[in-house]
């Protein structure tokens, strides 16, 4: 069926339902530090993400994970929110210094129970959990023996992976190793704007090794602990085009693709590491005897997450990959000030499907902030996260129409939430919060994703 009533303007985003499968997931996301608050309860101990927010300047407005959505307690109240938008997944990530504080050792009961009742209570409510392993929140401890420069960090990680599979992999099968490592190796490692905020491209370089070292292991210790589990690992990827046709503009847009998209995914399909990207970065890779084989563990799904596409030009003398993002005048942009562009999110998945695939590929991340506000009466309207959402999903729909295998869409976000450097004012949830009261509100645009996946469930 084609839902096209409730379209922005372009025709050309129709939106055509019967193209994505019947078992279609249908899901949000979230992320631990991002959400859950009680950083200091139960066991938990810091994480890398506890030192950076309470670095002077770092995060806009001193913001920190403290309390978040408070979602630690409010866990019951927020599964009832998933069944309001009538979503059948739900994709959240375990806290690795809440369940083994010091980063390796002893695992702490209480860590893992929660993370077992909020299993329980999703299944309980119809709704498929997918878990992801590593959302960049890395016990302290371990970041203060090195971090992921060390290759020890992936062995912890491994150990972490099969203790949380072992607990709960009776009832999840959905098992993501990590979350755009692009993001804790070059914003952490290199930009220096995420956690732990190192400006260093030897210790990104080797960072980007250990944390697709650590997938793998990780990936083998999940399969140990858990036969049925189906693994995957979540990118963030963006399509890049030469600002101008000139030979320095097509070198930086092939450079900007090495260093966004193929050094995260050639080496888990068993490519290796880019020749051309090791030339750029000139660092020696941290390499030994058998990690190529680990690195590109057996996958069952390949998980996507889109934002915004890139238009780059050539920067000699900018860091590497010595190529910067070109802003085009005219064309939309979220909160984020990022370009809204949805056939960004086609060409991607077709890439997927033709260069990587074939493999279920999962859409684990899609959305948008907003300057949203709430009304007097109470109501959140957000009919540009509205237009944004239905163009994304048309753009799923028609990669589906086209062969590829788009099993499911995670909206990011269930709730607006910590949004990293940028504190609490960048909102990207379908469900508003007060983070006064921690009220809950679900905005016109979760209403519409219901509606959307209501249609769908009847068509
Ligand atoms: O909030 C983040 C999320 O943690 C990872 N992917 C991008 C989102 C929006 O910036």
């Amino acid at each position: 069926m084609t839902l096209s009533g409730t379209l922005p303007a372009s025709g050309a985003d129709a939106l055509d339902l019967a193209a994505l499968p019947r078992d279609f997931l249908w899901g949000t996301a979230t992320s631990a530090y991002q959400i859950e608050g009680a950083v200091a309860e139960d066991g938990r101990a810091p994480s890398i993400w506890d030192t950076f927010s309470r670095t002077p300047g770092a995060i806009d407005g001193g913001h920190t994970g403290d309390t978040a959505c408070d979602h630690y307690h409010r866990w019951p109240e927020d599964i009832a929110l998933m069944r309001e938008l009538g979503t059948n997944a739900y994709r959240l990530s375990v806290a690795w210094p809440r369940v083994v504080p010091g980063g390796d050792g002893p695992a702490n009961a209480k860590g893992l129970d929660f993370y077992d009742r909020l299993v329980d209570g999703l299944l309980a409510a119809g709704i498929q959990p997918s878990v992801t392993l590593y959302h960049w929140d890395l016990p302290q401890a371990l970041q203060d023996r090195g971090g992921w420069p060390e290759r020890d960090t992936a062995e912890h990680f491994a150990s972490y992976a099969g203790l949380v599979a072992a607990r709960l992999g009776d009832r999840v099968t959905q098992w993501a190793t990590l979350n755009e490592p692009l993001c804790s190796a070059w914003i952490g490692h290199l930009e220096g704007r995420m956690a732990p905020g190192l400006t260093d491209l030897t210790a990104a370089v080797r960072a980007s090794y250990h944390l697709l070292l650590g997938h793998g292991l990780a990936a083998r210790a999940v399969r140990a602990a858990a036969p049925a589990a189906r693994i995957g690992i979540v990118n963030n990827l963006s399509p890049i085009t030469p600002a101008t046709a000139s030979a320095a503009d097509l070198a930086a847009a092939r450079r900007m693709d090495g260093h966004v998209n193929r050094w995260w995914l050639d080496p888990v399909h068993g490519r290796g590491f880019p020749d051309d990207m090791r030339e750029v970065y000139r660092v020696d890779l941290p390499e030994r005897a058998g990690d190529a084989g680990t690195i590109a563990a057996p996958l069952d799904w390949i998980g996507l997450n889109y934002y915004f596409p890139q238009v780059v030009a050539a920067d000699p003398e900018g860091p590497a990959p010595h190529a910067r993002q070109i802003a085009r005048p005219g064309v939309p942009r979220t909160g984020m000030d990022w370009e809204v562009d949805a056939d960004g999110l086609e060409t991607l998945i077709m890439r997927l499907h033709r260069e990587y695939g074939p493999r279920p590929i999962h859409i684990t991340e899609n959305g948008s902030a907003y300057p949203d506000a709430l009304a007097p009466d109470g109501t959140v309207h957000d009919p540009e996260r509205t237009a944004f959402l239905t163009s994304h999903l048309a753009a799923c729909a028609r990669a589906a129409r086209r062969g590829a295998p788009v099993a499911g869409y995670y909206a990011w976000s269930l709730l607006d939430n910590f949004e990293w450097a940028y504190g609490y004012d960048k909102r990207f949830g379908l469900v508003h919060v007060d983070y006064a009261t921690q009220r809950r509100t679900v905005k016109s645009s979760g209403r519409h994703y219901a509606g959307i996946i209501a249609a769908h469930r009847a068509g």
